[in-house]
Order: structure tokens, then sequence, then C-alpha cells
């Protein structure tokens, strides 16, 4: 099965795609609070958050990335496959294990159009609550496993460019200083 996005979509309701901030905005570099309140507010947050997410065309997104400091992130790395059945919130997530080790490409929202090579841990336990409070546990791997480190550092104010090697940081610089000036230029600015 491949489920098509404007489809998919469509069929949605009425969520609200948000803002996406980009580096170096500094709420990406806070740390996070915790959620305390677990109220329809949040239902309808996180589904704005995955609106955002699928029409960004990310695999994931934290609540810094649309300019909130809390602990929420939302993921779907299966999303042409199963849809909305993949898709997972996690609120106020704690990696329980971690084990193995992979290396490959990451992005991120925030940094459009950079990617670089990242060693992460291959397979992640994570406990987290969902949007009623009730505490779950999941467990990923390769991909999914990747999805949950990089969203979760962003909840501690920590993006992949942090894992970078000098000579990864070297050849993404132009990039780098390009959103900068960016940001410099306007960062008020819808992006
Ligand atoms: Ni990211």
């Amino acid at each position: 099965m491949t489920v098509l996005r404007e489809d998919f979509l469509a069929g949605r309701g009425n969520p609200v795609q948000l803002q996406i901030r980009h580096y170096p905005d500094p709420v990406l570099m806070r740390p996070s609070a915790p959620v305390t309140e677990f109220d329809p507010a949040l239902v309808r947050f996180v589904e704005d958050m995955f609106e955002t997410m699928y029409i960004e065309e990310g695999v994931g997104l934290a609540a810094p990335q649309v300019g909130v400091n809390k602990r929420i992130f939302v993921v779907n790395c299966a999303f042409e496959e199963k849809g909305a059945e993949a898709e997972i919130a996690l609120i106020n997530p704690v990696i329980v294990e971690a084990r193995d080790e992979q290396t490959g490409k990451e992005g991120c929202l925030s940094f459009p159009q950079i990617f670089a090579d990242v060693t992460r841990a291959n397979v992640i336990r994570i406990k987290y609550q969902d949007v009623k409070g009730n505490w779950h546990e999941a467990v990923g791997e390769g991909l999914l496993a990747r999805a949950f480190q990089h969203e979760l550092d962003h909840l501690d104010g920590k993006v992949f460019v942090d894992y970078l090697r000098p000579e990864q940081l070297q050849e993404i610089r132009p990039q780098i200083d390009e959103l900068k000036r960016e940001f410099k230029r306007n960062p008020q600015a819808v992006r």
C-alpha cells in the first residue's frame, strides 16, 4: 500500500500548519520543560505537529522546532506504507535502553537541505506518555531509533550538527552561514 500525502492530508480534518523555526533560532537551543497538563489543547497541538511534519515531509518533529519549549515530539517513519497507523506522539519521553550502533545520513527540518553522517545507537527502548498522560514503552530500530534520539535531543536543546566532526562542519559551513545570515536579516520571518 502506498499512502498519497495529498489524499491523506485532505482527509485529516482541520489541523493547522505550524511555522518551522530554523537554526540559529534560540528556541532550538533551549532545554524544554516537562508537560504537566494533558488537556484538549495538548491534543490539538499534537495534531498540528503531525500536520506540519507531513506537509514538510519529515519523519519526526519536536515541539521546539515550532517554537514551543515543551517535552513533546512526534514521529512517523513508515508514512508511505502505513499512513497514520505508524504515527507516535511522545510526551515526556525517556530513553531506557540504547544499544548497538548505526551510521547514516541525518537531516533536520530546522536545517533545510543540510545532511551529514551521524553515528547513533541502532536500537532504542523509550518510555513516554500519550496525550492522556498514560505511560507506554516503544522499541525502535534503525531509522525509528535514529528519529527517537534526534528528536529527544531537540528537547534538551541539542541539534544534530553538534555531533559533527570538524571536517564535516567544514563541509556544511556555507549553508550554516547562510542560515545565520537569513536569521539575522529577518528573525521573525515565517519560514
Ligand atoms: Ni531535527
